[in-house]
């Protein structure tokens, strides 16, 4: 693996119009949880909630972008980059989750208007996502998204959102990572809304996908001719030792089916797929006529996040040895495990860059002519500032190089690659981590709320203004 990423010595280029942005999401960054007439979402109960998320951090902060917009867009300007990626909060709009027209929020639209305003001021693209997660609490009420009803919900709350932004907003993503959302959130209970059912995550499943079918519909409708609308998902290679037997490899198809088939084959082929587990299926009764028609109606772009690969090996889930997790339920006789000889980055997550390569292929192979964005890829590191002043961090630096390798490979190779939004722009609240695990190129020091761009920041400044990825050197220093 290594020899075929450090083998050439040259800069790798990217195609001319290349995209290079940087990624952020609300719940994560704006803080002011309750300025401005915004609504408690799920994210706000559950980091509420004692025991929920590391040292009891919560989101009521975080960067306070909600305040900071200005100086955030200036950040991205000095660093070149010509695209934000950042979410809208569904509570912001419409505190109470739904009600369409007569219960938006204005001053939650102005607040996004004054952001586009200002990045269209820069110069910067918006790359606008929809729903990051940050599910309306009064909806989670009314049993969320294993409720078919949000799905609708969603769809009106994005139609209002077009119709105020859609002349300032050239690209739409609908929903970041379902698989996260389903999975983390309602079969293994470690997101919001902590929910640990097999039966409710299957559900949720169909709802997210409907919710974006449903949400592309509405966006196409409001929003000016040549608007691109897609949908980012988390994609999870599933890696076994070469000489695994045959039930492994049987278990590795499962895998791939449960975790990554289940949203694209509905999204792009209309059907979710006959190798899933039956425990992840969402149940034929839920399944309406239609529905999956609007699930597969053609994407601008489909958005790739993609961190790392999954391995699989023989064990006994209800005896797991170290490095081990369960694998999907209905699995016997599999477990996850982390192979220990391999690096990985401070949040126990293996460095693969080839398993982003292989992505890329595949799914230029399986989506002929679909334009791809990396939506997010990044690292999670111990960063801290030198006696210099500088935040030296190497480990970024090092995994965001290889990263972009693969990726400039896999273009060479004929993936159908449009750009890469690294994430983090900033440093912010981690999900279930808090604030423990920082993954932006620029270092937010909470207390302050002052901003240092690290020395990531400063290489993947170089690669965005070469549009192209210099050699890895023979040597990192140390
Ligand atoms: C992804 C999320 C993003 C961020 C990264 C590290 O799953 O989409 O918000 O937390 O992980």
């Amino acid at each position: 693996m290594t020899d075929a990423i450090t083998s050439s010595g040259e800069d790798l280029p990217f195609p001319a119009g290349f995209t290079w942005g940087a990624a952020t999401a609300a719940y994560q960054i704006e803080g002011a949880a309750t300025a401005g007439g915004r609504g408690p979402s799920v994210w706000d109960t559950f980091s509420h909630t004692p025991g929920k998320v590391r040292g009891g951090d919560t989101g009521d902060i975080a960067c306070d972008s909600y305040h900071r917009y200005v100086e955030d867009a200036d950040l991205i300007k000095s660093l070149g980059l010509s695209a934000y990626r950042f979410s809208i909060s569904w509570p912001r709009i419409l505190p109470s989750g739904e009600g369409g027209k007569g219960a938006v929020n204005q001053a939650g639209l102005d607040y996004y208007k004054r952001l586009l305003d200002a990045l269209a001021e820069r110069g910067i693209r918006p790359s606008v996502t929809l729903f990051h997660w940050d599910t309306p609490q009064a909806l989670q009420d009314k049993g969320g998204w294993a409720s078919r009803d949000t799905a609708l919900r969603f769809a009106e709350y994005v139609s209002v959102v077009g119709e105020a932004l859609g002349d300032r907003v050239p690209t739409w993503v609908t929903l970041n990572e379902p698989h996260v959302v389903a999975h983390n959130g309602h079969r293994i209970g470690v997101h919001a809304p902590g929910l640990t059912d097999d039966a409710v995550a299957a559900a949720v499943t169909h709802h997210l996908l409907l919710g974006h079918g449903l949400a592309a519909g509405a966006l196409r409708a409001v929003t000016p001719a040549g608007t691109e609308v897609g949908i980012t998902l988390s994609l999870t290679p599933v890696r076994l030792d070469s000489d695994a037997p045959e039930d492994l490899q049987h278990a590795a198809r499962v895998t791939d089916a449960s975790f990554n088939g289940l949203f694209l084959d509905p999204l792009l082929y209309g059907r979710y797929p006959a190798h899933a587990l039956p425990e992840v299926l969402p149940p034929a009764g839920l399944i309406r006529d239609g529905d999956l028609a609007a699930i597969s109606a053609p994407l601008d772009f489909l958005g790739v996040n993609y961190y790392r690969p999954v391995h699989l090996r023989r064990g006994d889930p209800a005896r797991l040895l170290l490095g081990e997790a369960p694998a999907l339920p209905g699995l016997d006789g599999v477990v996850q495990f982390d192979p220990a000889e391999l690096e990985h980055t401070n949040m126990g997550w293996l460095i693969d860059p080839e398993g982003l390569y292989e992505l890329l292929l595949r799914l230029s192979k399986d989506a002929p002519g679909l334009p791809l964005y990396i939506t997010e890829n990044g690292c999670g590191a111990e960063d801290y500032f030198g006696t210099d002043g500088v935040v030296n961090d190497l480990e970024r630096i090092k995994y965001l190089h290889q990263h972009l390798r693969a990726a400039a490979r896999a273009v060479n190779d004929g993936a159908n690659l449009a750009g890469y939004f690294v994430w983090s722009l900033l440093d912010n609240f981690e999900w279930a981590w808090g604030y423990q695990k920082r993954f932006g190129i620029v270092y937010v020091d909470f207390a302050t709320q002052n901003r240092t761009p690290k020395a990531s920041a400063g290489f993947y400044a170089g690669v965005a203004r070469a549009n192209a990825v210099p050699p890895l050197p023979a040597e990192w220093p140390v």
